[in-house]
């Protein structure tokens, strides 16, 4: 039986140069997807989830996104007054308990395993989550739920994954595949942004990952990698010999909103998903395509 998962790590250290001019002050994180800020996103997955302790690795300037999180006493006290319960809610719903989140700064954008390696003394000897708010999954079970049953069967490293199509390859970590069951995908390697002649598969990991915490060894020699960042499929690589790791065919839908049209996409699905929204949103939608 695999120890439980009650730690997520957020790597929001990035510097979002794709949304300039808007990330030039307020992080990439906390531009709002319709009605909450995309980070809010991936820490209610990882709540519904059952995860218990958010750790953002951040950069400086990033302060508003633990801030975002933590209970804002002169605010509800306004909103009571004023008898706006539903608002008070909202409020509180983007609250976490105190002593839940923890911040670590990573004080360069080495990459994503550094940010990750950089989480090490908080998450100690225990599997954990890594979510990247970028990634955002529209699902009737949460995507993080779905990998941490599947790493409760089978342990070692479990991360999300799906098929691109293969001129994409060289945007993604691509899987190794040895054999499947079922949505699961044993794997015995995986290659960082493979050529897609050079790709060994199509299945590639989106930002959803439940790791053993033997990553952090491999983390420790800060070896670089494709794009000379310190990656973490590379640190993954290394733990083969030792750990299983299988990728979950997910149920749901990605959207990947740390490019624009991606965003555009994500702020669509999600205003779609809410049926209120939905019906006022769709003749707008059509009138829109009508004319361009
Ligand atoms: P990206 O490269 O997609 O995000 O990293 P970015 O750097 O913020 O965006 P652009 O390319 O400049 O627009 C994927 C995730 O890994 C985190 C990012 O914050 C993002 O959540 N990351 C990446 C770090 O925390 N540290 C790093 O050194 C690199």
């Amino acid at each position: 039986m695999a120890q439980p998962v009650r730690k997520a790590v957020f790597p929001v250290a990035g510097l979002g140069t794709r949304f300039l001019p808007a990330t030039k002050i307020i992080p990439k994180e906390m531009i709002p997807v319709v009605d909450k800020p995309v980070i809010q996103y991936a820490v209610e997955e990882a709540l519904a989830a059952g995860i218990e302790h958010f750790i953002f690795v951040t950069s400086d300037g990033k302060e508003s996104i633990a801030a975002h999180f933590a209970e804002h006493a002169e605010l509800e006290k306004t909103l009571k007054a004023r008898g706006k319960a539903t608002e008070l809610s909202l409020v509180q719903a983007a609250t976490l308990p105190s002593g839940s989140v923890h911040t670590v700064l990573q004080p360069e954008p080495l990459g994503l395993g550094h940010a990750v390696w950089c989480a090490r003394e908080f998450v100690g000897d225990e599997p954990f989550a890594v979510l990247l708010p970028d990634d955002m999954v529209l699902s009737k079970t949460p995507c993080l739920k779905q990998l941490i049953d599947a790493h409760a069967d089978v342990g070692g490293h479990v991360v999300a994954v799906e098929d691109v199509p293969s001129e994409k390859t060289n945007r993604y970590g691509i899987l190794d595949v040895l054999s499947e069951t079922g949505r699961l995908a044993k794997a015995k390697g995986l290659v960082e942004k493979p050529a897609p002649d050079v790709a060994p598969s199509t299945l590639a990991i989106i930002g959803r990952y439940v790791l053993d915490a033997s990553v952090f060894r491999a983390l420790d020699n800060h070896t670089r990698g494709a794009g000379g960042e310190i990656q973490l499929t590379d640190a993954l690589n290394s733990t083969l010999a030792d750990q299983s790791f299988h990728g979950l065919r997910f149920e749901g839908a990605r959207y990947d909103c740390g490019n624009q049209v991606g965003f555009v996409e994500a702020n669509v699905a999600f205003a779609l998903s809410n049926p209120e929204m939905s019906e006022k949103l769709k003749p707008l939608l059509r009138a829109l395509l009508n004319h361009h």
